[in-house]
């Protein structure tokens, strides 16, 4: 070990970073280890090139968003012959899911900050009455798309360091809900600096390591070579969706369909921007390709303006809900993920203090690196958007409190059940809103569309009376 430990702490010097092994003589043997381990993952050429990126100069220069226009999408049917040439492009998605062309992907390495987690995310319970953990959720909705289509998924969660072994073990113990075909794997890290650019420490032998954002998920498909598998079982498409929005379609035969209609290597949901400063990204193009932009980068006059209809002219907003094409994600691998940028996300992370005592900073004291996910988007040459109903698509879960809360998630579900009993002629009160005076809920395994659900609905022998608590499977 003392050869390469020497090597690596001599790299760590040349880049300014020698404090990194600043306890070092005072550390364990297996301290060290570890430490060195950690240390030989970070390729110090590449972190410094991203800090003085990020430290010096803007991700986003702002004279691009000069010329920048709102993206084109499909609409969503509002006549009977958009409804027939709808049913027709369900058809052909619903041919490929039976197939077993498609895979379904979760992202769920994040670490869930601002609704306060310290359990993976995908664990929190959502459902109104049975109190459904988010990733059982998509476990039933999976579940249900496989008897219905009479195949079975391979459902992919992306996980991080820092969440991996946790969420393995929600799975394990709940028999993994059912599902056959589950794999998790890790996302990449990298290291969180102070404002000058100084790698931060978590403890004297662990360096402060984060996930890469959600850019690393399609690396990290790749890279572990999961990427392979599910092409040697035939998979072309990739159905991506994040962890946090119980709402989702894991399964989605329209926007299948209209994937493999026009050849497409991403096709995205999107749902119309509720009011200007809704913190949503939004869909955009320039020069003939497609750009997310985030609600914090999109200039004041752009998210104020409005058509001449008075909606909002850059209303398309970025749900986290993409097909990506297998081919795709191979070319990201190879060229397209050396190309995006990192951003930086100031925050406030436990750190060390001059004698190696742990230190709880109480304001931002440095920047954590993410990739996203969308930046790969204008090195594809067809994406597609398709504009999708917000109350049967999006309700996420990000804060705590207030707006996307557990609170206006279940808001959201119980209005959702409530449309679709009402639209199937049962008996429930709501109110100006859509809301019911209290708790129901329907399982995906019974339906999780409304058109499913109408027809299972019709079906049954005996209805129940629709009242509080009622859980309808
Ligand atoms: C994201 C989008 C935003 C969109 C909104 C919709 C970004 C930067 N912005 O915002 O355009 O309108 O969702 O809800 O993505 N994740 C990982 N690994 C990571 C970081 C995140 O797997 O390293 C996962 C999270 O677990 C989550 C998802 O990515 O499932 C979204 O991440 P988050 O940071 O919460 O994005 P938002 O700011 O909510």
């Amino acid at each position: 070990m003392d050869n390469t430990a020497k090597e690596t702490r001599m790299r760590f010097c040349e880049y300014g970073q020698e404090h990194v092994f600043k306890f070092w003589e005072i550390l364990s043997e297996d301290s060290r280890l570890r430490l060195l381990q950690q240390a030989k993952s970070i390729d110090l050429e590449y972190l410094s090139k991203i800090i003085q990126s990020v430290l010096h100069e803007r991700v986003v220069d702002p004279q691009f968003y000069k010329d920048i226009q709102p993206a084109n999408f499909i609409k969503r049917p509002n006549s009977a012959t958009d409804q027939l040439r709808c049913n027709e492009i369900i058809q052909l998605g619903e041919e490929k899911i039976r197939d077993g062309k498609v895979a379904i992907f979760t992202v769920a390495g994040g670490q869930g900050t601002r609704l306060g987690c310290v359990i993976p995310k995908g664990t929190t319970p959502i459902t109104p009455i049975k109190k459904k953990s988010l990733f059982q959720v998509f476990a039933e909705k999976i579940r249900a798309a496989e008897k219905k289509y009479e195949c079975q998924f391979h459902w992919v969660i992306l996980t991080s360091d820092r969440n991996h072994n946790e969420t393995i073990e929600f799975f394990g113990k709940n028999d993994s809900f059912g599902i056959e075909n589950i794999h998790f794997i890790k996302q990449g890290l990298m290291p969180a600096v102070d404002f000058d650019g100084k790698i931060l420490m978590e403890s004297r032998d662990r360096i402060a390591m984060y996930p890469n954002g959600h850019g690393g998920a399609l690396k990290a498909l790749e890279q572990t070579g999961m990427l392979t598998m599910l092409k040697n079982r035939g998979i072309d498409t990739i159905s991506y969706f994040q962890v946090d929005n119980p709402l989702v379609k894991c399964v989605d035969p329209y926007l299948v369909g209209v994937h493999e209609k026009n050849k497409a290597q991403i096709t995205s949901r999107m749902v119309k921007k509720l009011y200007p400063e809704e913190k949503v990204g939004v869909f955009c193009k320039k020069d003939g390709q497609l750009y997310v932009v985030e609600y914090s980068d999109l200039p004041r006059e752009c998210a104020m303006a409005k058509t001449e209809t008075g909606d909002l002219k850059f209303c398309a907003a970025n749900v986290g809900i993409h097909l990506f094409s297998v081919p795709f994600i191979e070319k990201f691998g190879v060229t397209i993920q050396s190309e995006i940028p990192y951003h930086a996300s100031k925050k406030t992370i436990p750190t060390i203090d001059n004698l190696g005592e742990p230190l709880m900073p109480d304001s931002t004291n440095g920047i954590t690196f993410e990739m996203f996910i969308f930046d790969a988007f204008p090195f594809a040459t067809k994406n597609i958007v398709v504009e999708s109903k917000r109350s049967e698509t999006f309700s996420p879960v990000k804060n705590a409190d207030g707006l996307d809360s557990p609170k206006t998630c279940k808001q959201d579900q119980l209005r959702l059940f409530a449309h679709w009993l009402l639209q199937a002629g049962a008996d429930i009160p709501t109110d100006a809103n859509g809301l019911p005076p209290f708790d129901i809920e329907i399982s995906p395994m019974f339906a999780d569309n409304e058109k499913d659900f109408l027809k299972k609905w019709a079906a049954l022998e005996a209805r129940p009376a629709i009242g509080p608590g009622q859980y309808i499977e």
